[in-house]
């Protein structure tokens, strides 16, 4: 899709800012300067003002104009608190049950999961796939789906796709899930048995965690950086005894800080955990929502041993509705078949077709680069809205994709008291102790940030500040 010019003037001005040319409480050139100099007509400068205004960059101040914003102080995170060094047994499902439960109330503001709003999903381009396919390919209901897993259309496609991340997969390696949990859920029964330790990110994405809880698995949990993601000296030491069954991670905008491993680090890790033969279970799911220019290479890109087991679906991009993932398994490919069969049997030709179709008129690719910046730009309202509205002392990890985002309030708010308070309020979020087995992180929250920008949700941030601001008074 082609940028549009108030786009570009916009991202002009946006990288003047970010670097500093530009400085907070500098006044920007007039519409009519701005139309001259850069000989475009007022109403596409008025359009770059605006979208620079929405994104909380600049401010409109009455008769005067267009004022760079004061950035927050702290926008990155503090180091993250270090977890314990034993593994803990996790037990959180019934708690987490509870709060997702009430965040899903279809009265309640959506700042609870991590879901993008219908209104940026394809679903009427779905409906008319679905129908196409079903009325084309009659014989696709008649299968036993039992031992007919994959789709080789949504194979090939899945395949061809990896090209633009230092693929290509195996067609051999890949098989199709009923969604990425269950892609996670698969790899991890693949590879473990109850009892065993898993290493994971702390803070890490709260299914991850329920997972080793159904399993009976140990979680040991492994610090994190706001912007690079694992803290790998600390993964380092925790498998050198030989006590770490497997790693579990987010290496692509990670949920929830956002951050994205360096590419040094994905090959070191990679390379770590083959020569120590530790499997590595990788959720690359946000890969394709990355903001920087180039699609960040998951960690299965640097893997030469066949011991990454790379995790996705089209959940974030197309619709959480197809439940339709897969898992490139490399050399674990035949015990996470096995898991696949005796857990769910094959997954819904009929959407593997869809998948496979959208895939190859590049309508994925279309929707994902128009998501990526829709999700950048609602993040940074969030971002401008969190640093308006909340106590002082509030910090939060600037993520480098996604549509979550990371907040830390000061010191003494209990997340969890709050969450209380903001659901008797129809607010959600997901405070932050349920992102650490062992119960840290409990002044942190996760805000979903995939509905567009409205009065609606600025008024709920609005609101969950004021909250805030009474609990740190309390
Ligand atoms: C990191 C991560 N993995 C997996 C999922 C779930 O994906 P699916 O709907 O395909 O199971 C989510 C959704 O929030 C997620 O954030």
């Amino acid at each position: 899709m082609a940028e549009l010019r108030y786009e570009k003037l916009a991202d002009d001005f946006a990288g003047l800012i970010a670097s500093g040319v530009l400085r907070a409480g500098e006044r920007l050139p007039s519409v009519r300067r701005l139309a001259q100099e850069r000989r475009v007509s007022i109403s596409t400068a008025v359009q770059a003002l605006r979208q620079l205004e929405m994104r909380g960059l600049v401010e409109a101040r009455p008769q005067s104009g267009f004022f760079v914003r004061a950035r927050p102080q702290a926008l990155v995170a503090a180091a993250m608190p270090a977890p314990p060094d034993a593994p803990v047994t996790v037990d959180l499902n019934q708690r987490l049950i509870g709060v997702l439960e009430a965040n899903q109330r279809p009265d309640v503001a959506p700042l609870g999961a991590a879901l993008p709003a219908p209104s940026l999903l394809p679903v009427s381009a779905l409906h008319r796939r679905y129908a196409s396919v079903a009325r084309r390919f009659p014989t696709l209901l008649e299968g036993s789906s039992h031992t007919d897993i994959n789709d080789p259309q949504l194979v090939r496609q899945l395949v061809r796709r990896s090209l633009a991340w230092g693929g290509p997969l195996a067609p051999e390696e890949i098989v199709i899930t009923n969604s990425c949990t269950e892609a996670l859920h698969l790899c991890l029964r693949a590879v473990t048995r109850p009892g065993d330790t898993v290493a994971v990110e702390s803070p890490g994405y709260y299914v991850m965690l329920q997972l080793l809880e159904s399993l009976g698995l140990k979680a040991l949990e492994i610090p994190t950086e706001p912007e690079t993601g694992i803290a790998l000296p600390a993964l380092d030491l925790a498998t050198r005894d030989g006590k770490v069954a497997a790693v579990l991670l987010v290496p692509n905008a990670s949920n929830p800080l956002g951050s994205v491993m360096p590419d040094a680090g994905k090959k070191k890790l990679a390379q770590l955990m083959a020569a120590r033969k530790v499997p590595v279970i990788e959720d690359d799911i946000y890969g394709d929502l990355c903001y920087a220019a180039q699609r960040p290479w998951p960690i299965k890109a640097f893997d030469k041993a066949g011991n990454v087991m790379l995790c996705a679906s089209f959940s974030k991009c197309l619709s959480p509705a197809l439940r339709c993932g897969f898992v490139a398994a490399g050399k674990y490919r035949a015990a996470v078949g096995v898991q696949k069969m005796l857990v769910s049997g094959g997954t819904n030709p009929i959407t593997q077709r869809v998948l496979a179709e959208a895939l190859e008129a590049g309508a994925y690719e279309r929707q994902v680069r128009g998501l990526r910046r829709r999700f950048e730009v609602q993040v940074e309202q969030t971002i401008a809205a969190v640093m308006r509205h909340f106590p002082a002392g509030t910090r939060i990890a600037r993520p480098r994709g996604g549509f979550v985002l990371w907040v830390e309030l000061p010191e003494g708010i209990d997340t969890a008291r709050l969450w209380r308070k903001a659901i008797a309020d129809n607010i959600a979020f997901v405070p932050g102790d349920l992102f650490s087995p062992s119960g840290l992180y409990r002044n942190c929250l996760r805000l979903n940030c995939g509905n567009p920008w409205s009065e609606a949700i600025e008024a709920a941030v609005r609101r969950l500040g004021e909250l805030a601001g009474r609990a740190n008074q309390a």
